[in-house]
Parts: C-alpha cells; structure tokens; sequence
C-alpha cells in the first residue's frame, strides 16, 4: 500500500518541501517531481549510475534510495557542483581531455569523480576505473574520463579562479551544456497538459491473444486511454516499411514482413507492443501496464539460426522462414580457384547478436496544435527528415509539411536510433486523439527487449591459397537472422553491406557470398555501429588467421603477402567496390612496429612467469562509408537518395548559422561543422553557430549513420561556404574597382591581387545586408544552401593489434594492450576522431568477451533484460588504448575525410580473438566469457 509522507530536502543549498509516495526513489521525486533533468535515468534500477547524487557529500544512485530515507539531507546534483565550484576544475578536464560525447553519463561520472577525489588525492588509473565500476559510458570507451579525472586530481588543491567560461576554455562547443546539466534530451521536455504512455508488451515470443483484460484499470486513476491495433487500423495508420529492396536468386522481390505498430491479436517475440496506454503521469501509465491481463495461446517459438529453416514459418502466410535468398560475386570462378587450390581452409563463424545500448533510452514526445494543424515530434532520431517523411508518407499520420520533428540533444545511438519505431509514430498520432501531448521513455526492459538488435549472422566459410600462400578464393553462407519483421535496412546489413567487403584489404580475385534472410521469434535486427561490415571483417580476419595457423605461418606473414598494395591504387574489389585512396602496409606496418609485435614472445614468457596465458592477435580492415552515389544506392535497392544538404548564412552582424540535415548523437557535429565552415571563410567557429536536429530549421537532409557526416553533411557544408566566397568576391571587386578574376580570398580576408586594397568578409557581409553600393543584378543577403551527392563510398582502413594475458584459473581475459593504426584521411578534429575510435573499440571488445543477446532457445523469452544481464564494458574491464593514424586523402569529397564512427567496433573482435586463439591455440565463439574461456583451458590439459 502506499502512503504520502512530507518530504524536505536541501538541493544545491536550497530547500524543497513536498509531499511523497513511500515508494517513490529520490531519482523520480528529484527528475520527476522536482524537474531536475541533470539527474538522468539510465535503468532505474542502480545498474549505470546516470542518475548519480551526491546525498551528503556522498555518491549515491539515487534511483536506489527511497525518498522518504533522505529526509532532510543535503543532495548535490552537477548544477550544484558548478554553483558550489568546487570542482570547476573537473568539468573543465572532462572538456579539455574530450572525456564526453553525448554527455548522458556525464553528469553521474562527475559526481562519482568528485566525491572520489576528496578521498583520494592521487589516485591512479587503475584505482579510477574501480571508482567508474558503477558509472557505464557507452560512447568513450573511459580512456579519456580517466585520463581526465587523473589530471583533475592535481588540480584540486589548485586556487587559481576559475572563469565563468570553465566548459568552454577548450574543447568541443557542446561541452558546456553537458557539463553544466543544461543539456536537454527528449525526455526532458515537459509540455503544458503532458500526458505518459506506457505499452503493454507481449510476455510471449509467439502466440495469439484470445483476450486482452483491462477490468483491473477501473480501480485506477489517472488513465486518459487504452488504444490497442484496431484503433490504429481504424483510422488508417500503416507500418513503416523495409527501405532497402532486395531480389532474392528467384528474381522473385524479397518477402518483407513489416512490424505492426502495435499487434493485438498475434504477437511474435517478446517485447512487442501489444496496447499503448496514456495517463496523467508516467507512474501511472507504468501502473497500469502491469494490471492489465493478456491472455495468450502459446505456440512454440523460432529463436535459433540454426533451426529456423527448418522450423515453422513465423508468418503463417509464408511457407518458410526465409525472407530472401541473396547471392554476390561469381560462384563458378570461386569454385575453379577452390578446385585449384593448394590449401583451403574452412570453418563455421558465428557473429553473436548484440544491441547498442545506448545510455539514453530511446524516447518520443507528440503534440498536436488544434489552432495551427501542426504536429510536432520531440525525438530520440538520429535522422529527424527520414523520420517525418516516414510519418507522412508511410504511417499516414499528415502530410510531410504540417509535421515538424525536434531532435534536441541525443544520448548516444550507436544505429539503434536511425530507425522508426512504432512508439514515436504513435505518441504524435495520440496527442491529437487526446488533444494533449503524449510523452513515452523507453524502460531499460523495454529497450533490452524492443530496440534493433545486431549482428546474429552463422556462416560457414572458405577461404583458397595457392603455393605462395597468396589467398586466391572466399566464399560465405551466411545465415542472417533478421528478428520476427523486416527493419528499415534489415535487408541491407546482411547483404551489400556484409558481402561487399568480405575480400577486406587484401588482393583477392575471387569472393562468392550466398545470404539467406531469415525470420526468427525474436526482436528485429538492423543496423549496429558498422552494420555487416564487422561481420565481413570477422569472417576474413578470421579465416585468414586460421590459415596462417594451419600452414604455420605468422598470421602478420600471411597478412602482408595478401594485402592490397598502394600502386593497386584505384584498386576494384571483385565486388564492384573502387578503393581510391588508401596505402594499407603503411598502417599495418606502422600498428606492428608500435604494437612492438617481434618482441611479443618476450613478454609471454614474463606471463608464463606469473602463471598466466599470453596471446596476440590482429585485424586488418576496409571499410565502405558514406553510401554513395544515389544513383548506385538506388540501383542496390535504396529506396531514397543519399545525398546531405547544408545551408551557410551570415547573419548581418557576420556571425554564421551552418545549418546541416546531418544530426549529433555525442559525434560533435557543433564542434566539427564550425571548424569546417570556418577554415572555409576564415571566421573564428566562436562567430559560428550550427544549427541541427530540427526540421523547422534544416529544410531537408538525410541524417547520420555510416560514418557519412563529415564526409557527405560536411562536404555539402564546404560546397555551401564556397558560394558565399564566390559571392563575396563580386561584392569586393564592385568595392575595389577591380574584375573578380583579380580579387583573392584567404583566411577571410579579399585582397585585390595586385595588393592595391582590401576587404574582410565581415564587411563584405554587412554590405550584402546593407547594399547602398552594389553589384548590379546581384542579390542581397549572404546565405547558400548546397546539396552533395557522394561520387563513390569512401573508405577508411587500419590495423588493430590487441595483446590479451588469460588467468587460466578462471578464465578472465584481461586485455593488457590495445594498438590501432587508422587511416580515415584527412583528421579535422583529432580529439574527436580518437573519442570516436576509443568507444568503438570498446564496444568492439565487449562484442568479443562479454556481450550477447540471448534468448532462451525453447520460449524464447528474453534472457538478457538489463544490465546485469548483457554486459557493456565497465571502465575497470578495459585498458587504455594507444592510437594513431596514417593518412591518405580521400580522392573524392572536397574535405578529404574518409569517417571514422564505426571502425573501432570493425576491427576489435577479431584482434581480440585472435589474440584469445594465440594463446590458447583454440577458437572460441563470441564471446569470450570466463566460463568459456576456463572451460577450453580445462578441456585442453585434460587432452594432453
Ligand atoms: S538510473 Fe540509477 S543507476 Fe541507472
Ligand atoms: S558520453 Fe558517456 S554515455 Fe555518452
């Protein structure tokens, strides 16, 4: 039963009176209560430390406190730790060390780190990590927090003032408000006459509903209404559909089942929405989803690859499990050179599912305005115009102009939220059945169970070697679970995305990939940070590790003889694929040498010493960015262009707006946009603003993923700041009485070529707003809008090397050294580049030792819900890591960057497990656990 209590607390040194369920934490009295939005919620359930306090100097989870405990002590949140300035000195290194991306953990990592930094004065990075063991970040890997944190800690005693400008003395533009809790994630917004929904989720993996009981909700107040499908049907709305269109070998068209946005009578995997339930306040929306009683006929469920064609048909209007059957390159060949071959080696790959796990989950909030017929979005997107066009012209909910989408600051997303989801759709469509705005945040359960998972490929593969060990052959067959409906690019990842690149960067004539798409009882599965370019990057490095092993080379030997040479240079894949740039033995041999690789053996005697297994292992990658042209994506199956568009506008006082359809999640784009625009008209990027995330402000734009930001928003932001160049220099040839041929522009400046006068561009700007004296026929203003279209993918490339040392007694993997070598052309902002690769590998590593999304193969219930259960990297589970880069430009884009967002996440699992296999002289299935691990070392002395 619960029972109101009066409550007081002390926040940042001021006092709250309410009153307070007994049940209710202090996260939700703080977050929800009191509107302190700085305080984020992560779990709810005391697994990632985002809602972290301090309550009385010290660090708490304050969704793990009940409320009415707290009476009356003091609670520091970050706003507190800014006015207190206390530790002004570690916001101001989490800016300086880029130890922040999207910032959601940012304010729960500072409170932790300072209440540790009163107790320990010099504390050293081992001892942070253990400190950060509560605190997950899902963006930087740690390396730079705990760097930071370090550097804070010989800064404390320090009294030097700091300026009011601490979040902005250096790093990126969106520091500040990160730092300072002043950010705003969807979540955040309230607005006036707020409604919650809460779904009601299947408990089933496969199943009919025979009823669904809401008598128990008339004994509860507060539900504004319960909608289930046939509400939804009624009035017209329709599932976004697949956007990728595959044929499959019949010449028949794939078979695409899209995901219902709410199902009422059939479910098919657990998590799936089942009814949407709108009330006054979320506590009560959640309330009434656990009264409400479905009654269920169960059926066996399909989770396993490897029965699932054989198993019946999800969709029972498919005679098979088998969405589409898919094949790339040519078979005959790759069987000739196999039937050639001196060696072959072949093996199954299994690529384990994974999910992004974003610290923010994902979250929508729709309003309808009865005066104007407008709809507004607020939501968790890494693509807002996709996402409107989809409302409009798939799902029906109004035409494309009366919607507008907000993506204001967005908590990581990693892939997970480029996709529209059923909820988002239809909080906008209830806020105008129920004339008010509807509000959903996804529980950490709901996004275990209902966001796009990835990965989940079994592949059987070979690979042929002639005489001189040069690999001559590959061939996949992949199977490619593809979850209970086909996702937007569920067809894409496991197809072109994966098979384009299984040839990597090595010199290989010959590649044959036979994909088959295949329907299963569980969650869908779609793009995760790099999304089939991991799995192909698995599979080869995998297998040619293998070979080595089996023809007692050194897989570095074995590498360098195959790989792509720089006079191959513009190099075709037996894909269709057209490397045109790229030097791979320049980074490969940069990783060896600074991996200090010939000298490994030394330090696996010092761990045989200690008892322990030593290995190493490496990975070579290729990567295909950037999707382009729109033309080859259309005749590859894109539904839509991929092009990006950017608008470049000096205000009259000369400060810039860069406005991109390209949109952050924790990548930087304020920070990166700026010095982009601002090297091309030779401003300060303290003069330039970029504008993102909005539709009522970005015209058009086709969003972020495949690392295509730079590289396509960026390009078109180049393209754009050149016309104004342009522009100015007629307006200073009118003002220098010179022809425009003989006026030059550098660092912002217009000079006449024979130096006889000049003009800086902020008065060539305040005379295009005010032209008295003017080019006649020009126009006036300074604003230009471009559009790039991608003349081909771009494509970054490295060497990862990882050293892991094993403790046989329990099979604990340690990772003791981590060298990544990239190349992604030209590096705009090197901090940021780093932070990107830092949280790629970190996820990359976790791919290999610790995460899976498991589902129990007989229900198919969801085994892996939270935290506890799928195991994202803590801080203490991961080593520092040394990176550095080559460089050859990208040929194509005017910007030379190749983007550098996935490659972390690409090229760890194989140098991990191939490190594991150096050591033990054993595969191991991802991921590496312990058990695993302990196991095959068990095992192995038992067989010898
Ligand atoms: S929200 Fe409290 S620990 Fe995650
Ligand atoms: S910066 Fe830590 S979760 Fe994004």
């Amino acid at each position: 039963m619960t029972v109101e209590s009066p409550l007081k607390l002390v926040i940042n040194g001021k006092a709250h009176e309410l009153s307070v369920s007994n049940v209710d934490t202090l996260l939700t009295v703080l977050r929800d209560d009191l509107g302190i939005k700085s305080v984020r919620r992560g779990c709810d359930s005391a697994q990632c430390g985002s809602c972290t306090v301090l309550l009385d100097g010290k660090s708490v989870k304050s969704c793990s406190v009940l409320a009415i405990q707290v009476n009356g002590q003091p609670v520091t949140t970050v706003d507190g730790l800014t006015v207190g300035n206390c530790r002004r000195s570690l916001q101001g290194h989490f800016a300086a060390q880029h130890a922040l991306q999207c910032g959601f953990c940012t304010p729960g990592m500072l409170l932790n780190a300072s209440e540790y930094l009163d107790k320990t004065p010099d504390p050293n990075p081992a001892r942070i990590r253990q400190q950060l063991r509560g605190n997950l970040c899902r963006c930087t890997g740690y390396h730079n927090i705990v760097s930071a944190i370090g550097l804070a800690a010989k800064d404390v005693d320090s009294d030097k003032p700091d300026s009011e400008s601490f979040c902005t003395q250096s790093g990126r533009v969106e520091d500040s408000r990160l730092l300072c809790g002043e950010a705003t994630f969807t979540d955040d917004i309230e607005l006036p006459g707020q409604l919650y929904a809460s779904f009601v989720r299947s408990e089933v993996a496969c199943g009919k509903i025979n009823e669904i009981d809401l008598s128990a909700l008339q004994d509860l107040d507060g539900v504004s209404e319960v909608f289930t499908e046939q509400d939804v049907l009624s009035d017209g709305l329709m599932p976004p559909s697949c956007s990728w269109q595959i044929m499959d070998v019949s010449g028949e068209p794939m078979r695409a089942k899209s995901r219902p946005l709410l199902s009422s009578t059939k479910v098919k995997y657990v998590g799936q929405p089942i009814a949407m339930i709108v009330a006054t306040s979320r506590k009560v929306a959640q309330q009434a989803v656990r009264k409400i009683k479905i009654h269920y006929e169960e059926s066996r469920a399909v989770t396993n690859l490897d029965s699932a064609l054989k198993s019946r048909p999800v969709h029972q209007t498919l005679d098979s499990n088998t969405a589409f059957k898919w094949q790339l390159g040519d078979e005959e060949a790759v069987e000739q050179a196999f039937s050639c071959a001196e060696h072959v080696s072949a093996m199954q790959i299994v690529n384990n599912r994974l999910i992004a796990a974003p610290l923010e989950t994902r979250a929508a909030n729709g309003k309808y305005d009865e005066a104007t017929g407008r709809y507004t979005l607020y939501a968790t997107t890494q693509n807002p115009h996709i996402l409107r066009r989809v409302l409009a012209e798939e799902v029906g909910i109004a035409p494309e102009h009366e919607i507008d989408v907000v993506s204001k600051d967005v908590g990581g997303s990693f892939g997970s939220k480029i996709f529209v989801y059923g909820e988002e759709c239809l909080c906008l469509w209830a806020s105008r059945k129920l004339k008010a705005p509807v509000k959903w945040s996804a529980t950490r359960g709901e996004s275990f169970a209902a966001d796009i998972h990835g990965r989940d490929h079994l592949t059987e593969a070979a690979i042929a070697l002639d005489k001189d060990a040069c690999i001559t052959a590959i061939k996949v067959n992949t199977l490619a679970n593809l979850g209970a409906y086909l996702s937007p690019f569920g067809s894409l990842v496991p197809t072109y995305n994966y098979a384009m690149m299984l040839a990597g960067p090595y010199s290989i004539s010959n590649v044959f990939a036979d994909v088959t798409g295949v329907y299963t009882n569980t969650s869908p599965v779609d793009a995760y940070r790099g999304a089939g370019r991991p799995e192909a990057t698995f599979v080869i490095e995998t297998l040619i590790d293998n070979a080595a092993g089996e023809l007692g080379l050194d897989p570095c030997e074995l590498r360098a003889r195959n790989l792509v040479q720089p006079e191959q240079i513009p190099y075709q894949t037996p894909t269709g694929l057209v490397f045109d740039s790229g030097d791979f033995p320049a980074h490969f041999e940069k990783a060896i040498k600074r991996a200090a690789y010939f000298s490994f053996k030394e330090r696996q005697q010092e761990s045989l010493k200690q008892g322990k297994k030593r290995g190493i292992g490496i990975s070579n990658y290729v990567e295909a960015c950037a999707i382009g042209p729109s033309a080859i994506a259309g005749v590859l199956g894109a539904d839509y262009g991929l092009w990006e568009s950017a608008t470049v506008r000096f205000l009259p006082t000369a400060k810039l707006e860069v406005v991109t359809g390209s949109h952050s999640q924790g990548q930087g784009h304020e920070t990166t946009f700026a010095q982009v625009a601002g090297s091309v008209l030779g401003i300060p990027i303290e003069d330039i603003c970029v504008l993102h995330g909005d539709t009522r402000r970005t015209p058009v734009g086709m969003g972020t993923y495949g690392s295509r930001s730079l590289s396509v928003g960026g390009s078109a932001v180049v393209l754009a700041a050149k016309k104004l160049v342009k522009k100015g220099r007629v307006i200073a040839a009118h003002c220098l009485n010179c022809q425009s041929s003989a006026v030059e522009f550098a660092s912002g400046v217009f000079k006449r070529a024979d130096g006889e006068g000049q003009m800086t561009i902020q008065e060539i700007v305040r005379i295009a707003y005010a032209p008295h004296n003017y080019p006649e026929d020009l126009e006036p203003g300074m604003e230009a809008t471009a559009f790039y279209d991608p003349k081909n993918f771009t494509y970054p490339s490295g060497t990862h090397i990882c050293e892991v040392e094993i403790d046989p007694d329990t099979g604990l993997v340690a990772v003791v050294n981590y060298t990544a070598v990239d190349d992604f052309g030209a590096v705009v902002n090197e901090a940021i580049v780093e932070g990107q690769l830092h949280g790629g590998i970190a996820q990359g590593i976790g791919q290999a030792l610790w995460e899976h999304v498991k589902y129990d193969s007989e229900s198919g219930d969801l085994i892996t819900d939270s935290f506890n259960k799928y195991a994202v990297p803590r801080a203490e589970m991961l080593p520092s890591f040394d990176i550095s880069f080559t460089e050859t430009l990208c040929e194509h884009n005017p910007l030379g960057v190749k983007g550098c967002g996935e490659s972390g996440a690409i090229a760890a699992p194989p140098a991990v497990m191939n490190a594991i296999y150096s050591a033990l002289g054993e595969r191991l299935s991802m991921p590496a656990t312990p058990e695993k691990v302990w196991r095959c070392i068990k095992k192995s002395a038992g067989s010898a």
